[in-house]
């Protein structure tokens, strides 16, 4: 992997990288905030050891499925999602569907979900670190019941793994009541820094996806970081910048990409930076596009809108597959003069006229090069993302590993919901909503 930073921040740079490399140091001697959810930091090493075991499990538990059901929201949802819809194949029907729930209250999902299962021959795989989120409970008692009437109470309950505390929360105990094959979510490693663990192992091992190959190239992502103590460390280097375009009043982090297997990866990385720096009013916001589509849209915007926003790009080098514009005789559409070319060098030249074009216009652009969108190279990018906003988050002074924002919503929909306990504090946001 290879970074390359905008030209404006070179002589704040240094001292920049210098706060990384501490902030770096404080992070990895656990003296930094958060300390007691710092497990991912070993994830890479540690999954060897149950990676056999993760494998084997997938291949009996797929036996005889059509459809897996992957039910979880948030960091027990996103990173098995981004990797999954990034490696599938974009058109073929893949033998084993997997299909993903209880990441939404949305009632039309859920009610055509369990009609399209009607016939078919379906398993879940249900992942909640507490046990108790709502979404995902919900889902997965309705596939619950569905399974246990269709297969009957004993095969449905070999058709369901559930990924979850060793020993707290409803679905532990759920898990234990039932017999289900389950894994565990370590308790030192919070939701958005958890697909290296059985979070995401599973579910995409259940896929066919190589999870090998994702272990080791996080793996020796982490090697790298941890070694090279130079101004070249990729993750110091992303890590400062990102810190000091904020602090020159760049409000909005837009990463980019040119391929469409990189779209749910955005998604993934949103909630990682979202979740870990948006606290204390501080910190970007993290948004994506997709390139050259959203050219066509937001294009406008990033060129002439307000001055918030810089880029981030992911350049992926090699394509999977070679396709060829072909030549026309009558060249009506008058592409003749790119004949010949792969469409990728098409897509190359809009990289690069979009760089020229956004940065001239005012948009910094930090561009990250990978080789190709491949397991190896997912691994990399997540454990390169997972330890940059550790850093960059202890740069800005919060903790990376809370998220006491998001308890918010939860507790006035439980008041308004009517849930044990919070039926006082339910009255009185009824009279704010009645009187607003
Ligand atoms: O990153 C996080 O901690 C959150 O996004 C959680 O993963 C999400 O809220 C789901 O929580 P749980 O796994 O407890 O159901």
């Amino acid at each position: 992997m290879k970074i390359k930073l905008p030209e404006i921040l070179n002589d704040k740079l240094s001292k920049s990288i210098n706060e990384a490399k501490l902030q770096f140091d404080k992070l990895v001697s656990k003296e930094g905030k958060g300390n007691d959810f710092l497990g991912w930091l070993d994830l890479p090493v540690e999954c060897k050891g149950y990676l056999e075991e993760i494998k084997e499990t997938a291949k009996e538990f797929s036996a005889g499925l059509d459809v897996v059901v992957v039910v979880g929201i948030g960091g027990s949802n996103l990173g098995a999602k981004a990797i999954y819809e990034g490696l599938k194949p974009k058109f073929e029907k893949p033998q084993l569907e997997i299909l993903f729930a209880g990441n939404n209250l949305d009632e039309d999902y859920h009610y055509e979900l369990v009609e399209y299962l009607n016939d078919k021959q379906f398993g879940i795989i249900v992942i909640s670190k507490s046990g108790t989120t709502t979404e995902p409970a919900i889902a997965f008692r309705i596939l619950r019941e569905k399974l246990e009437k269709s297969a009957g109470k004993e095969k449905a309950s070999q058709r369901i793994i559930a990924i979850t505390d060793k020993e707290k929360g409803a679905l532990r105990k759920l898990a234990n009541e039932e017999s289900y094959k389950t894994f565990v979510i370590p308790d030192d490693v919070g939701g958005r820094y958890s697909v290296l663990s059985p979070v995401g192992l599973v579910p995409l091992a259940v896929a066919g996806i190589d999870i090998e190959q994702l272990c080791k190239g996080a793996s020796e992502m982490r090697k790298v970081l941890f070694e090279d103590k130079s101004d070249e460390n990729v993750a110091f280097r992303y890590a400062a910048a990102r810190n000091l375009l904020y602090e020159q009043g760049y409000k909005v982090e837009l990463l980019v990409n040119y391929n469409t297997s990189l779209i749910t990866f955005a998604e993934w990385w949103k909630q990682l930076f979202g979740e870990s720096e948006g606290k204390e009013a501080k910190g970007l916001f993290p948004a994506s596009a997709n390139f050259t589509t959203d050219l066509h849209s937001l294009g406008q915007f990033i060129q002439e809108g307000s001055r918030i926003l810089f880029e981030t790009v992911i350049s992926v080098g090699q394509t999977k597959h070679d396709l060829i514009i072909p030549a026309d005789d009558d060249n009506t559409d008058g592409l003749n003069y790119i004949a010949g070319k792969k469409i990728d060098f098409v897509n190359k030249m809009a990289m690069q006229g979009t760089y020229l074009a956004h940065t001239s216009a005012g948009v910094p652009n930090i561009i990250i090069e990978i080789d190709k969108v491949d397991e190896y190279n997912f691994g990399g990018l997540i454990y390169f993302f997972e330890l940059s906003c550790a850093i960059s988050g202890y740069m800005l002074g919060v903790n990376p590993f809370d998220q006491p924002g998001v308890e918010a919503y939860k507790r006035n929909m439980f008041a308004l919901l009517g849930k044990p306990g919070y039926e006082e504090e339910g009255e009185k946001l009824r009279e704010r909503l009645n009187n607003s």
